[in-house]
């Protein structure tokens, strides 16, 4: 921070998207299918039966869309790839055209002097290794690995930054414990092995990463910091558990080398015994931490709940998004300086933040949508306040460049800061997107 308030000159501002999310064209160009396509065709499971086919097109658009970023002034943007058009059949064959879209992509953004942060897995598994087990076949750190080292040698010299995956813990919950996200499993047996899989194969990325790149590497969490909903030592507990299940489940194998001591306890007779050598392989060397912050937990006790024990409750003061998530700037503050409590002072990346609200149309054609503007100015100001009290914060992203597919809730919640017309394709910067190329202008005084 510089003493003058402002956000220091070499400051990342972005956006951030994920392939499924706003590509289309899934099946273009040799492209094989992966478990988001597959799960969307699959009746009932998607809002409205949503799927990724056109979504915001960027596969065709995606030079417009940088044209976008530049008008915005971001210096940066967070993307990812899909995995199965690298490997159609998830290993093996490598489909060259399936490179060639994201060497024009990174060749666009560095003509246009935008940073790309590549992130290598969110979500999107290639179908044909979920046919072989997914996450729950060991190999899987393998096939990541070799996926990323091709992703590493197209790519390394153009200089990107490097996620290995994104938010491990929505992986493991939604795809494998509850089953809103795709592969829609509902087996808390395999959560564990599920997670414990998605640590080893970034541990293994990260590994191989050290051998061909220069550059740096981390990885994407979501973290949610939980406050219990009474004084009572039942809820303080289950703050406890839901921490423990949510954020230290990924963060601890990570930085320490192990998981943290409340978990055997949770899953029960669902624990597995790891080989201890996994949590070497586990705990590499990191550049930078990235954390998508969207809301906190106001937690309670609750026996129904498997697992963490322990639910959410409504903060009848608070405002809510359209996604249910309270409005909780204050906690992206508490969370940044927790992990510099806990895990040591490291370069920072607020990797996602935003909001989804009902952006109401109007006559003239332009979109106020001062919830978010809201929402972007106070959690922008938290993330300020954090490196004032000394975390290394080295940028914000914004989600969502575009409006675009939400996963399970399909194109019915809106994050983007620009809106897309899903008819005719046409973007149109909102509010949102007016403000926050002010503060990247401002260096934050737009504040
Ligand atoms: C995060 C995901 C991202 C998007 C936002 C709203 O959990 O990483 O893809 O869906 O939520």
């Amino acid at each position: 921070m510089t003493h003058d308030n402002l956000f220091p000159p070499d400051f990342l501002w972005g956006t951030a998207t994920a392939a499924y999310q706003v590509e289309g064209s899934p099946l273009a160009d040799g492209a094989g299918p992966s478990i988001w396509h597959r799960f969307s065709h699959t009746p009932g499971l998607v809002l409205n039966g949503d799927t990724g086919d056109v979504a915001c097109d960027h596969y065709h658009r995606y030079e417009a869309d940088i044209a976008l970023m530049r008008e915005l002034g971001v210096n940066a943007y967070r993307f990812s790839i899909s995995w199965s058009r690298i490997f159609p059949d998830g290993k093996g064959r490598v489909n060259e055209k399936g490179l060639d879209f994201y060497r024009r992509l990174v060749d666009g953004l560095r003509a246009a002097g935008i940073q790309p942060l590549i992130t290598l897995f969110h979500w999107d598994l290639p179908a044909a290794l979920d046919d072989r087990g997914g996450w729950l076949n060991r190999n899987i750190a393998r096939w990541f690995a070799d996926y990323a080292t091709t992703m590493f040698r197209a790519l390394d010299d153009r200089q990107p930054m490097w996620a290995t995956l994104n938010e491990p813990w929505v992986v493991t919950d939604g795809g494998y414990l509850h089953g809103p996200l795709a592969p829609g499993h509902r087996n808390w047996f395999e959560t564990p092995i599920a997670a414990h899989n998605l640590l080893r194969a970034h541990g293994a990325a990260v590994a191989a990463y050290r051998a061909v790149g220069k550059g740096q590497i981390g990885i994407v969490v979501n973290l949610e910091p939980k406050y219990p909903a009474s004084e009572s030592e039942e809820d303080r507990n289950a703050v406890v558990r839901a921490d423990a299940y949510m954020n230290r489940q990924y963060l601890d194998p990570i930085f320490k080398g192990s998981y943290p001591k409340e978990l055997p306890s949770l899953y029960g007779e669902a624990w597995p015994s790891f080989p201890d050598s996994d949590f070497e392989d586990i705990r590499q060397r990191i550049d930078f931490l990235g954390v998508n912050y969207y809301t906190r937990g106001l937690t309670r006790h609750d026996d129904k709940k498997m697992i963490e024990r322990a639910d959410r409750v409504r903060n009848p003061r608070a405002a809510y998004t359209e996604t249910s998530w309270e409005v909780f700037p204050q906690g992206l503050t508490d969370i940044l300086l927790w992990v510099r409590e806990r895990y040591g002072k490291l370069p920072i990346y607020i990797t996602e933040n935003g909001a989804a609200f009902y952006d109401p149309p109007t006559a003239d054609g332009t979109i106020e949508d001062p919830l978010r503007v809201d929402y972007l100015r106070k959690h922008i100001r938290a993330a300020r306040d954090a490196m004032q009290r000394g975390v290394d914060l080295r940028g914000y992203f914004v989600w969502s460049l575009l409006d675009n597919f939400e996963w399970a809730l399909g194109y019915s919640k809106r994050f983007g800061i620009i809106h897309v017309d899903f008819q005719t394709q046409k973007r149109t910067l909102k509010r949102s997107a007016h403000f926050y190329k002010d503060v990247i202008r401002t260096r934050g005084g737009a504040l």
